[in-house]
C-alpha cells in the first residue's frame, strides 16, 4: 500500500487514452453479462477501497460499495461527520494515513483541488466520486449504456440541456476522448468553464437556443439545475432555466430514435418532464445500473494490479 511506484488516479476522464477507455466500456458490458463468474474469481479479494463522501449520495455509494464486494473486496464508507477530516486534520495528513491503509480511495467532494491535493499524498490510487467541476464515473456508465443501445457513439450528436455544471464538463471530456459531437443548450450566464471547453476543440459548441440544439441530436441529456451546495440558487434557477426543461416538445425535435439520459437523482416538472423520464426513449434505469459494471471496470484496472 505504501509502494514507491506512483499510483495511477482517476480524477478525470482525461486521466484514460480514448483506446483505455474503449476497452474499459467493453470490459465493462462483460462484466455486466458475466455477474456470477466474476464473482467466483474475485480479482480484488482481500482489498479495501476507502469511500469519502463529503456530499450527499445513493448511486455513487451503492454502485462502489457493492461493486467491492461482487470484486471480492470490502468497501469502508467515511463521513466527515465521524473522521478527524471534519475536525480539521489537513486532507495532505489524511491521504498520507488512509492510503497506508487502504488500497484505493474514492472522494466526493466540493472543490476540485481539494481532490488534487488529496491525490498528491496518496500512495494509491485515488477516484473522484463527483467534485463541482467533474463527474467522470458517471460518464462512464452513461458512455457504456450508449454503447450497449447504439454502438460506439463516435459521431453521433449528443445535446446537454441544462447548467454548465459538472456532469456537462465531464461530456465535454467525453466528447474529446470518443470522437462524437456536443452540443450545449444552457442559459446565458451558466456556460461551461471556458478553460474545459476551448480545450475541447471542435467536437463541443455552445447553443444557446434549447431548440436548436435538439435538433439532429441521437442522445438528450441532462442534470439538476442546482446541484449539490448550489440550494440557496434554486429559486433563482428555477426562474433562469425555465426553457430549459427537456419535455416531449424538445425530444421530437431530437433524431426518431434518440436516447434520453439523467444522471438522477432528477426532479419531474424541472428539467425533465415526467413523460420523458418515464417514457420509452429514456434509459435512466440501465444508466443507473451501469454505475455498477463500469466501476467495476475501473476499480480492476487501478486496483487489479
Ligand atoms: N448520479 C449520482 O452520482 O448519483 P448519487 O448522487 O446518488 O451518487
Ligand atoms: N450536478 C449534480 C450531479 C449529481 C449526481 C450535482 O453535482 O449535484
Amino acid at each position: 500500500m505504501n509502494g514507491n511506484i506512483a499510483p495511477r488516479h482517476f480524477l478525470s476522464l482525461l486521466d484514460l487514452q480514448p483506446e483505455e477507455l474503449r476497452a474499459l466500456l467493453r470490459r465493462a458490458i462483460e462484466l455486466k453479462s458475466n455477474q456470477r463468474e466474476l464473482m467466483l474469481r474475485e480479482p480484488l479479494k482481500n482489498r479495501t477501497l476507502g469511500m469519502i463522501f463529503e456530499k450527499s449520495s445513493t448511486r455513487t455509494r451503492v454502485s462502489f460499495e457493492t461493486g467491492m464486494t461482487q470484486l471480492g473486496g470490502h468497501a469502508l464508507f467515511l463521513s466527515p461527520r465521524d473522521t478527524q477530516l471534519g475536525r480539521g486534520e489537513t486532507i495532505e495528513d489524511s491521504a498520507r494515513v488512509l492510503s497506508r491503509m487502504v488500497d484505493g480511495i474514492m472522494i466526493r467532494t466540493f472543490e476540485h483541488e481539494k481532490l488534487e491535493r488529496f491525490a498528491a499524498c496518496s500512495s494509491v490510487p485515488v477516484i473522484n466520486g463527483l467534485t463541482d467541476r467533474l463527474h467522470p464515473c458517471q460518464l462512464l456508465a452513461d458512455m457504456q449504456t450508449f454503447f450497449e443501445h447504439r454502438g460506439d457513439i463516435a459521431g453521433h450528436r449528443v445535446t446537454w440541456i441544462g447548467d454548465g455544471n459538472n456532469m456537462c464538463h465531464s461530456y465535454i471530456n467525453a466528447a474529446r476522448l470518443l470522437d462524437f459531437e456536443l452540443r450545449i443548450a444552457c442559459p446565458r450566464g451558466y456556460e461551461p468553464d471556458p478553460t474545459i471547453l476551448d480545450a475541447a476543440g471542435n467536437c463541443c459548441r455552445i447553443v444557446h437556443d434549447p431548440r436548436e440544439a435538439s435538433e439532429g441530436a441521437d442522445l438528450l441529456v441532462t442534470d439538476v439545475w442546482a446541484s449539490m451546495g448550489q440550494e440557496q440558487e434554486q429559486l433563482q434557477r428555477r426562474q433562469d432555466f425555465e426553457a430549459y426543461q427537456v419535455n416531449d416538445d424538445l425530444l421530437a425535435l431530437a433524431n426518431q430514435d434518440a436516447l434520453f439520459m439523467h444522471c438522477l437523482p432528477a426532479h419531474r416538472g424541472e428539467e425533465v418532464s415526467a413523460s420523458v423520464i418515464d417514457g420509452h426513449q429514456s434509459v435512466v434505469w440501465d444508466e443507473a445500473e451501469n454505475r455498477l459494471h463500469s466501476q467495476k471496470a475501473l476499480l480492476e484496472l487501478l486496483m487489479g494490479g
